[in-house]
């Protein structure tokens, strides 16, 4: 850290724990960008804001769904996103993945629109936006069997996607688990936005540093 401080003007770490980028950030003298952990991911989420609003306009008032993983990294700044930018966040997750309570209160203390829920269909129902992620993300030492087992009924497939709004979009910020956590049909059909997404992370964290820096 003390030496790239010296190099650089700032820094991004990718990195599986939180622990290391808060280790890091302490001995560095330049500004410092999470660009995802185990705990959040608030670069992919600021473009997946960014993707909807060029798409659609402002998010402001829209509602978005969460499916599957209601504890991930995408989950908790999603959660965050939803208090700052002021959209309603249904996350349709098993009560065993459900949001960790240290992000619920801060969801509450900030007056965040969120609601959870073990029905899936109630998660989707009528929403501007169905977002999923991978079930087993980076770090996560699960038993992977059993947690893909106790996710199915998650799977964002064209029956759930239909109860969203028919203008909704589909997201994901990528790598997939194609037929687990969305099927073909939907990761590859009119709706999905994953690749502008995909390409909005490039202009988005261009953004990120030119804001971090000015
Ligand atoms: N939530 C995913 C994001 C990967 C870029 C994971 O943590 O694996």
């Amino acid at each position: 850290a003390k030496v790239l401080s010296e190099y650089a003007d700032i820094i991004m770490l990718r990195t599986s724990s939180h622990k290391n980028l808060e280790e890091f950030g302490k001995y560095l003298n330049i500004p410092i960008i999470n660009g995802l952990s185990d705990q959040s991911h608030p670069c992919q989420v600021l473009t997946d804001l960014f993707s909807f609003e060029e798409a659609k306009g402002s998010i402001s008032g829209k509602s978005v769904a969460w499916l599957g993983d209601g504890n991930n990294n995408m989950s908790n700044s999603l959660i965050e996103a939803a208090g700052k930018f002021d959209f309603k966040l249904k996350i349709g997750c098993p009560n065993k993945y459900k949001p960790n309570k240290k992000i619920m209160t801060w969801a509450k203390k900030n007056k965040a629109n969120v609601l959870v829920t073990d029905n899936p269909a109630e998660a989707v129902k009528d929403v501007d936006c169905v977002m999923t992620d991978k079930w087993v993300s980076m770090n996560d030492k699960v038993n992977k069997k059993a947690k893909k087992k106790s996710l199915k009924k998650y799977q964002v497939n064209k029956k759930l996607m239909n109860l969203a709004k028919s203008s909704a979009l589909f997201m994901h910020c990528l790598p997939v688990g194609r037929g687990e956590e969305v099927t073909d049909e939907v990761i590859d059909g009119k709706q999905s936005i994953v690749w502008t997404q995909a390409l909005n992370r490039v202009h988005v964290q261009k953004s990120i540093i030119n804001w971090c820096l000015n």
